[in-house]
């Protein structure tokens, strides 16, 4: 058996509440086909797509990303900023951007350099850290695209939130017709810096 699985950071529901908002305000603004909205609660931050991986492998996977998160520690992340990847005139991917200098990319990087190790291949795309909201439907209207530019502009919320980042997780992801189901397998403390658990 396989699991097709990603390493992300999950938000808190605060934020995940803050982000739905804002949705809200772009789906009242843009024709209901142009976009596929990601349910609030799907809503993270990916720092690796990993693929379909044996559940053996992901045991190793989180035991040696467990010696890697322990080396680093917990941090704020900003959330902020509506955008479009990979421009503006070819929109597919909507999000809301995410931000913790120095923090969140050395952590990126820790995770990677774990995950080469290990023998998964590395994204092929750098590092923009992103909380994807919304994903462009392919056989959208022609003429309804350039109004996607537009509405991220009206909708921008500025400062959405910010949070303490603790933790990252391994993300299993079914991928069902009604849309794909997250579930978490296993829990990386950011744990550097504090003190050990009582027995
Ligand atoms: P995205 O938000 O930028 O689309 C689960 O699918 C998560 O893994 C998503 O957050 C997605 O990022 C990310 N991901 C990265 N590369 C992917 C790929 N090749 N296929 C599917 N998901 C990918």
């Amino acid at each position: 058996m396989m699991l097709r699985s990603f390493i992300a950071v999950e938000l808190p529901e605060g934020i995940q509440q803050a982000i739905s908002l804002c949705t809200a305000r772009l789906k009242a603004v843009l024709p209901g086909r142009l976009v596929r909205w990601v349910a609030p609660q799907n809503i993270h931050l990916t720092l690796q797509f990993l693929g379909e991986v044996s559940p053996a492998d992901l045991d190793r996977l989180a035991d040696a990303l467990q010696a890697e998160t322990a080396s680093h520690a917990g941090f704020e992340g900003q959330v902020s900023g509506l955008g479009i990847f990979p421009d503006r005139y070819r929109p597919r991917v909507l999000w809301v951007g995410m931000q913790a200098p120095d923090d969140l990319p050395t952590l990126q990087r820790g995770v990677q350099a774990v995950t080469t190790r290990l023998g998964f291949p590395a994204d092929r795309h750098a590092f923009s850290p992103h909380l994807t909201i919304g994903r462009v439907n392919q056989d959208a209207e022609r003429a309804e695209i350039p109004k996607i530019q537009p509405a991220l502009q009206k909708a921008d919320p500025g400062l959405l939130g910010s949070f303490i980042v603790e933790s990252i997780h391994i993300f299993k992801s079914d991928l069902r017709p009604s849309g794909p189901i997250y579930t978490r397998l296993h829990t990386l403390p950011l744990s550097a810096g504090q003190a050990p658990q009582a027995e």
